[in-house]
């Protein structure tokens, strides 16, 4: 095993700051080394039946939930295939690197998309989405709730209903949020509430979720050229048996169920949405104290991942190697915002202690840093 994954000094797992894949706690690494049986079988039908509801309740939905072998990513390139149909157009309502990849998406895929860009760091608000609306008749516009890059979480209550009243179907990606922030899906009535499990979930990678709603799936029925591996018609057949259509990653799913039965029965879904905001709110206190501005704009701060900017001019890759000889890893700036920023994660298992002992040795490390500028 490479030594990446130790912490040299204490020889403990490192401890991972990160916007995903967050550690994995051992009770699920537990979960994982139990015994299957096959994919077609009675008790995983089972199993995978007590997946389905545990989403439910945690995206408060009676919608549909599929499990998907892939990443977010492969759910995000579902939802452009699946429903969007020909001669028609979807907004991509896009306020980061994730809104940038979904329009990818819908472009190498020959579908006619429209991109709403706005300013990295601010938020999609009412305004915005109205007007972005009013410009085309769209069948479906996709968003993301939380947007990792830039750490800014969208105002998903005010804007979906103004999408819906548009009368075009929703996709949220929630992958750096789902299971560490409240999203009602019934409430809002989002057709397809999609997430990878390495964020919020704590699980390992390699498995994504998501909520279909009736009109979804209705729609999926008439288009063309859904493909085969993400066909949501195929993924509803076997979900009625609860079953996937390919042979799913069995183990994880295990650990899927034994997560959310964590989440909803001792955690509780309250205390888990609450432990992120107080996760999120601790982190901007600490940027404030030190001197460093959020790169999120104001009232729209990410509960589950900060991004803050360098005021202090500091040289970010230094910082993040420096603390990862103290077994903490935390991340520079997503793509072009490298060096600009750099992000802390703050979702999963993590509590407010390891926060703050993680700060205090990041303090520290910047505190050198600075002095180190000074000659
Ligand atoms: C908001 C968001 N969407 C999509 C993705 C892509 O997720 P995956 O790597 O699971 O495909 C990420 C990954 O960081 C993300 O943060």
């Amino acid at each position: 095993m490479s030594e990446i994954h130790l912490n040299k000094k204490e020889g403990s797992q490192l401890k991972l700051f990160t916007p995903g894949p967050v550690e994995v706690p051992d009770r699920i690494l537990e979960e994982l080394k139990k015994p299957n049986d096959t994919h077609r079988s009675t008790p995983y039908s089972d199993m995978h039946k007590l997946a389905k509801e545990g989403l439910q309740k945690l995206l408060y939905t009676k919608n549909d939930c599929f499990i998907f072998t892939s990443s977010a990513t492969g759910v995000m390139e579902a939802c452009i295939r699946n429903l969007v149909g020909k001669e028609e157009k979807a907004l991509i309502i896009s306020i980061g690197a994730f809104g940038d990849r979904w329009y990818d998406i819908g472009i190498k895929n020959g579908k006619e998309v429209v991109k709403e860009p706005i300013e990295w760091g601010n938020a999609a608000t009412r305004e915005i989405v109205k007007k972005a609306l009013k410009r085309n008749q769209y069948s479906v516009v996709c968003l993301q709730a939380n947007e990792t890059s830039t750490g800014v979480y969208n105002p998903i209550y005010d804007i979906v209903p103004i999408i819906k009243d548009c009368g075009a179907l929703v996709c949220i990606d929630a992958t750096s949020s789902m299971a560490g922030v409240k999203l009602e899906v019934d409430k809002l009535n989002i057709d397809v509430c999609l997430a990878s499990v390495q964020k919020c979930f704590a699980l390992p990678p390699g498995l994504a979720v998501a909520s279909i709603s009736e009109a979804a799936l209705e729609k999926s029925s008439q288009v063309e050229n859904r493909g085969h591996y993400f066909d949501f018609q195929y993924f509803y057949k076997k979900s009625k048996v609860n079953q996937t259509p390919t042979t799913p990653p069995i183990p994880h799913i295990r650990a899927l169920v034994a997560q959310l039965n964590y989440v909803l029965e001792q955690e509780g879904l309250e205390n888990r949405f609450k432990r992120h905001t107080q996760l999120g709110k601790r982190t901007r206190m600490w940027a404030r104290d030190i001197g460093m501005k959020m790169f999120s704009q104001e009232g729209f701060e990410s509960n589950t991942v900060s991004t803050m900017e360098n005021t202090l001019n500091l040289d970010f890759n230094k910082m993040v190697s420096q603390i990862l000889e103290k077994g903490y890893r935390i991340v520079n700036g997503y793509g072009s915002l490298a060096n600009k920023t750099f992000r802390i994660g703050h979702m999963g298992e993590i509590t407010l202690k390891d926060l703050e002992e993680m700060l205090k040795v990041l303090t520290d490390i910047i505190s050198d840093l600075r002095l180190e500028k000074m000659g």
